[in-house]
């Protein structure tokens, strides 16, 4: 298991880094990182948190006061959310500036737009999650906004007012939207190693 673990990370290493790659080349690899700490510290708090109306706040304010640096993780979670958004954007600048969406990168950029919608719907819905004022109101206002969209607008607040339980969200923000996530990350990756790092133009 070491060998394999040491070959494979040999494989890795022997992948020249091209001479044109800057700083800002990193913001990929920074909001790979932020995604990685954002499971890690989920998966953390999945062993404190309890999805029901009137437990939800409560169980993360125990696990905050009582259990060793809980306080930090649901910190870490809650401020790297933001942080993830902040360099996913500049990501997403950068690469348009390189003019990196044209073929044969087009691929590469339409799976990014997808995560961009996954991290931002994986907001959306983490800060339902806590179920106090924010979560509440941040819910109302979403089906208020939802309401105005022309035609689908009404139907879909219907749909998500009489479905919409905190268990639902729970599962949908910890299991279905990481899931779909993890998809477009493997594609979007194959795809960078496929055409490799864009020079400029
Ligand atoms: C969940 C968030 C994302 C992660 C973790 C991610 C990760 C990465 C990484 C590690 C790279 C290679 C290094 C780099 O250029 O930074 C890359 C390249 C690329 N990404 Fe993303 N990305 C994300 C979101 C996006 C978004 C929102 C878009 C555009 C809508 C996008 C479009 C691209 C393109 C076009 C490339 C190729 C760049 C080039 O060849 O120079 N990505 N991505
Ligand atoms: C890009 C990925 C993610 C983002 C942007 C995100 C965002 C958020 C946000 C903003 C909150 C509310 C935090 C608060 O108000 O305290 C939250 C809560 C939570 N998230 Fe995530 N999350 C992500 C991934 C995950 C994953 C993968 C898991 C579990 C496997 C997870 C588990 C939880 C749990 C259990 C809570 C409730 C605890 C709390 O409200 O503090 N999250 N998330």
């Amino acid at each position: 298991m070491a060998s394999m673990l040491a070959d494979w990370w040999q494989k890795k290493r022997a992948k020249p880094i091209p001479a044109h790659v800057t700083f800002f080349h990193c913001f990929g690899g920074l909001s790979l990182s932020l995604i990685i700490l954002q499971v890690l510290t989920g998966v953390f708090m999945l062993f404190f948190y309890t999805p029901e109306p009137d437990k939800a706040l409560y169980s993360i304010e125990a696990m905050s006061n009582d259990v060793t640096l809980g306080w930090l993780i649901r910190n870490l979670h809650r401020w790297c959310s933001t942080l993830l958004m902040a360099t996913v954007f500049s990501h997403m600048i950068i690469v348009f500036f390189y003019k990196a969406f044209k073929s044969p990168r087009q691929f590469t950029w339409i799976s990014g737009v997808f995560q961009l919608l996954a991290v931002f719907l994986l907001l959306v819905t983490g800060i339902m999650l806590p179920w106090d004022w924010r979560a509440y109101w941040s819910f109302a206002i979403w089906m208020d906004y939802i309401d105005t969209w022309f035609v689908i607008g009404e139907p879909l607040k219907n749909f998500f007012l009489s479905t919409f339980s905190l268990e639902l969200l729970y599962y949908t923000h910890i299991l279905v939207i990481p899931l779909l996530l993890a998809g477009f990350l493997y594609f979007h990756f194959k795809m960078v190693r496929k055409h490799g790092i864009s020079e400029p133009l």
